[in-house]
């Protein structure tokens, strides 16, 4: 029964089958099988074990271009991850090899997988399930490291997702990733059984996306400077003025990606960001913008990250510009839907205006939100006009939206709970939770949104919460992980941020709820890693360990994200904006209210307080909460650091001046001295200063005794 034994390693779990078949249920059964994520809606195991050898045969149905196409991928996904060579060809199925098969009648993406010691049979009725059906074999291929010969447990695995859209959105706009990047995740996306690739292609801070019509959009809009001192320091010596940050995708690139991401049975929606998120447009066509308020002019693509005021106008010109721009988008991009965005669009520009007042009441519209819904409306027929679907994100909904338009939920799953009892289609993607920007851990130091989502929490996110009726949960067409890269400088960044919660995303997304169990993931979550490595992906480990580290001890350094923040209202990973080059460090604060909390310091000796602190700038365009932040007044011009104890109230015990550490564009290391107290007690650091921007961070603090040094 058992033909080659190669290992330990692998016969043992063959064994464990053998054994548990014996005497254990289904669950245990299914233990050899495990490596596979997402979790399939059925494994049974069987007999015997398949060996699949170097030089196998793939063989794919006779004219058959998709099952080519899905053997292929397979043959250069074994070559590349186990180093098997595998002869891909149309005919006969013989013993030994690998058989893609059609059958009619299942569902889209459905597949089955019969392994038994004569071969493996992957059954489908479209590219989608014999594509899927490889990516199980080759996890089947891959459970156990090594490489060569791949020994796979005789199994049938029937499967089929349980959502259609199982996506994940890169904003591609507040940083800009490569193609060659770019192709490389949508392919680690199909290995996670992933359909949707949202590509956030326009906002305040760039437009990326070439339109022919409207060059300048591109060659203005997919450029700025980075904020902060260190960027405007930086002089192009081409042109004497502070160096370009940017980039754009060419018509040819973006056609080039989406028959890549097709290849993986991937589709691109792209997205094209309307009325707000405005301002590298208006940038590049001033006409765009409302032109008759003091101070909306844009003159140059910002780099401010938060929610700018800036809007289009609602001039037929401006509708009849952005009609042009969605026939190249369509053009482009043959996904089923386009995303006009429409989130975050504040109406003050609009209310300020008297054109576009006047132009309100020319329409016959009653406020700002059905004016929206008017531009959204006149896009969405025009993408109605190509055979197309808008989808937005849940703001839409406020003005109304029509009947066969869909809504993307971000402010929580609220907006997929109403435009699902209205009637229209959904996709679940709701911040904090499926933001994967957020830190993967309370131990995660990485630059990015402050709050948490671990592993776990992906995981056990509920698509289909209980206050929809079965009718209205079919309205939710999946859920998707959002990359908003305001804090991903880096192309590794947007790779650390997204591996290893994208596989709990694409559990939660195909898997039957019923079969989902986060224990039985995290096993199967190890060879995934091992596959990751192979693969060449940086992922992040800090999320893999679900007790919180205890805070390094008095005399070590205590990072910010060891340390309490007094609050957590706007809390924020930020990336020093020095140096230009290679690693800068992040320094985690709310900015609303920026002081760390050093707890249970030892001072029964006095102490040597050190702390690394840096400045970020201060680029949030955050409205009316700006005036909130309280900053203590500075005794000296460049403001103190000033260490409280037991309290962020009264008088400091240690106010150490930032004269030195101002004059530094990276971080800098103040120190001085603690009183002594008897036991232990909590610091609270905080710091003055004139200015929000640019605004202090720590990096690190250390407490050690007055006498002894600590070490790094
Ligand atoms: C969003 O995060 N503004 C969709």
């Amino acid at each position: 029964m058992i033909q080659v034994v190669r290992s330990a390693k692998a016969f043992a779990p063959v064994l464990t089958l053998m054994l548990t078949l014996a005497v254990a249920p289904a669950v245990m059964a299914e233990a050899p099988v495990g490596s596979v994520i997402p979790r399939p809606a059925t494994v049974t195991p069987a007999a015997g074990v398949f060996v699949l050898n170097d030089g196998a045969a793939l063989i794919v149905p006779r004219g058959d271009a998709e099952a080519m196409r899905a053997a292929t991928y397979f043959a250069d996904l074994m070559q590349r991850t186990r180093g098997l060579r595998l002869a891909v060809r149309e005919g006969d199925e013989t013993p030994g090899a690998v058989v893609f098969r059609r059958a009619d009648g299942s569902a889209a993406d459905a597949y089955r997988l019969d392994v038994g010691p004569r071969g493996a049979v992957i059954t489908a009725s479209d590219f989608g399930g014999l594509f899927y059906g490889s990516i199980s074999l080759w996890q089947l291929a891959t459970a156990e490291a090594g490489q060569g010969d791949a020994t796979i447990p005789a199994v049938v695995i029937a499967d089929a997702p349980r959502f259609g859209w199982r996506g994940v959105m890169l904003d591609s706009a507040r940083h800009y990733q490569s193609p060659a990047f770019i192709k490389g995740f949508i392919d680690w996306m199909a290995l996670h059984k992933l359909n949707v690739f949202h590509w956030h292609l326009t906002d305040d801070q760039a437009w990326r996306l070439e339109i022919k019509r409207y060059p300048k959009l591109t060659e203005v809009g997919g450029w700025r400077v980075h904020a902060g001192a260190a960027a405007q320091k930086d002089i192009d010596p081409a042109t004497g003025r502070p160096r370009l940050y940017g980039g754009i995708y060419t018509q040819d690139e973006v056609r080039d990606i989406v028959a890549y991401a097709a290849a993986r049975n991937i589709v691109v929606v792209p997205e094209v960001d309307v009325p707000g998120h405005a301002s590298a447009a208006i940038a590049a066509y001033p006409e765009l913008g409302v032109t008759d308020v003091p101070g909306a002019a844009v003159p140059a693509v910002p780099a401010d990250w938060g929610v700018y005021p800036t809007l289009f106008n609602v001039e037929e010109a401006t509708l009849v510009f952005f009609e042009n721009v969605m026939d190249e988008v369509v053009d482009l991009f043959p996904s089923e839907y386009v995303h006009i965005g429409g989130d975050e669009a504040v109406k003050d520009q609009w209310k300020a205006s008297p054109r576009v007042q006047e132009r309100m009441r020319e329409l016959g519209l009653a406020d700002e939100e059905k004016l929206q819904s008017w531009f959204v409306a006149r896009l969405e027929k025009r993408l109605n006009d190509h055979g197309r679907r808008m989808i937005g994100w849940d703001e839409i909904l406020e003005g109304g939206i029509n009947p066969n338009a869909s809504v993307m939920s971000w402010r929580g799953v609220e907006g997929a709970i109403e435009a699902a009892r209205l009637g229209h289609d959904t996709v679940m993607s709701p911040a904090p939770v499926l933001y994967l920007d957020n830190r993967q851990s309370a131990d995660d130091g990485a630059p990015g949104r402050g709050f948490t989502s671990t592993l776990r929490d992906v995981y056990s996110f509920d698509p289909t919460p209980d206050e929809l009726t079965p009718e209205q949960a079919h309205r939710v067409l999946g859920v998707q992980g959002n990359l908003f890269t305001e804090h991903m400088r880096t192309e590794d960044r947007v790779e650390y941020q997204a591996f290893p919660r994208i596989s709990a995303l694409a559990e939660m997304a195909w898997t039957p709820h019923e079969r989902m169990d986060f224990a039985d993931f995290r096993v199967r979550l190890d060879p995934q890693l091992a596959r990751y490595r192979r693969l060449g992906i940086d992922y992040a480990t800090s999320g893999l360990t679900e007790v919180p580290a205890a805070p390094p001890a008095d005399g070590q350094r205590r990072y910010d994200h060891q340390m309490k923040l007094c609050t957590a209202a706007l809390p924020l990973s930020l990336i020093d904006d020095a140096p230009l080059e290679g690693e800068r460090p992040a320094l985690l604060m709310d900015i609303l209210n920026p002081c760390w909390i050093y707890q249970s310091a030892d001072l029964s000796h006095g102490l040597r307080f050190e702390a690394a602190v840096g400045q970020v700038p201060f680029n949030f365009q955050i409205g009316a909460d700006r005036d909130k932040i309280r900053l203590g007044t500075p005794r000296t011009p460049h403001g103190e650091l000033e260490v409280r104890i037991d309290g962020c109230e009264g008088e400091p015990a240690l106010v150490i001046p930032l004269a030195e550490a101002a004059g530094d564009d990276g971080i800098t290391t103040l120190s001085g001295r603690l009183p002594a107290r008897a036991g232990r007690h909590d610091l609270c650091l905080k710091f003055t200063q004139k200015e929000l921007d640019p605004m202090w961070g720590v990096d690190w603090v250390r407490v050690s005794d007055a006498v002894q040094r600590g070490n790094d």
